[in-house]
């Protein structure tokens, strides 16, 4: 990442891009190992610069052992997280997964309270703060997921759910923290319907706000805030051209290897 000088305002600060694939409940071991090994050399081929924007997936718990295997064998320049953590350590947790056994798998990252977590799981604010400390606390980088239904949209407008929620997730969290955010509107989120990248910037202004107030302007100016909900390789350029969206969270298109690695290059067809 950026250094970052510390009387730079959030808004300006160069933060590395990072696009992250979200496969859900899709991709069996198997899958996992060809997909990522054709997408490391597709984007290869293409001359992809790495360190430019960071690339990242997050395949099922059962993946992860040959992920972690394939990653350090090649030396593959890939990032990979879980979907989710446990809030707790070890113990009588049945068919729970620490964030220990993350730890050790090499996973740089965790994706915590994505909205099919809350919704289908009920996992409440409390949870998702308590996942994010059992992130830090094994040193994976949390990607803390916010974001209002259509019918809070309505009611509440379009920042003050993923507002709450941040504030909620950031619960006795320190400003040493590293942590990654995604701003996903439920509403647009399998839909094909994405927010407007207008809509996705007014939403992350604010969240990068919450960000300066709870852990300060240096750790808020290096935080990355994702967009994720329906984004493709037709609409990730606009939504990277706003100045508080580093990135995206992407569930559908990262299961299809040439449009992920489409999205990843997006720097290719900014004009598009
Ligand atoms: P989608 O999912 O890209 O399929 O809309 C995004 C997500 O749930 O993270």
């Amino acid at each position: 990442m950026a250094a970052v000088a510390s009387s730079t305002p959030a808004s300006t600060v160069r933060r590395t891009p990072l696009i992250a694939g979200n496969w859900k409940m899709n991709l069996d071991h198997l899958q996992a190992i060809a997909f990522v090994q054709k997408l490391a050399w597709s984007l290869k081929d293409a001359g992809h610069d790495f360190t430019g924007v960071e690339v990242a997936v997050f395949p099922p718990f059962t993946d992860l052992r040959s992920v972690q295997t394939l990653v350090a064998a090649d030396k593959l320049p890939l990032a990979f997280g879980a979907q989710d953590v446990s809030e707790h350590d070890s113990g009588a947790y049945t068919g729970e997964i620490s964030g220990a056994f993350l730890a050790q798998l090499e996973c740089r990252y965790v994706i915590i309270g994505h909205s099919e977590r809350r919704t289908l799981h009920a996992e409440s604010n409390e949870q998702v703060s308590a996942k994010v400390q059992a992130a830090l606390k094994h040193n994976l980088t949390p990607v803390i997921c916010v974001g209002e239904t259509a019918e809070d949209l309505e009611t509440h407008g379009p920042s003050a759910v993923p507002v709450s929620q941040l504030r909620a997730a950031l619960d006795g969290v320190t400003s040493a923290a590293d942590i990654v955010v995604a701003y996903e509107p439920v509403w647009a989120i399998g839909s094909g319907q994405a927010a407007t990248p207008d809509q996705a910037e007014q939403v992350a202004a604010q969240l990068r706000a919450v960000l300066v107030e709870v852990l300060g302007e240096d750790v808020a100016a290096k935080t990355r805030i994702l967009y994720g909900g329906s984004v493709k390789a037709a609409n990730i350029a606009g939504f990277m051209r706003e100045p508080n969206v580093d990135g995206a969270l992407v569930g559908g298109a990262s299961l299809d290897l040439t449009e992920f690695a489409s999205i990843v290059r997006y720097q290719k067809h900014v004009g598009s």
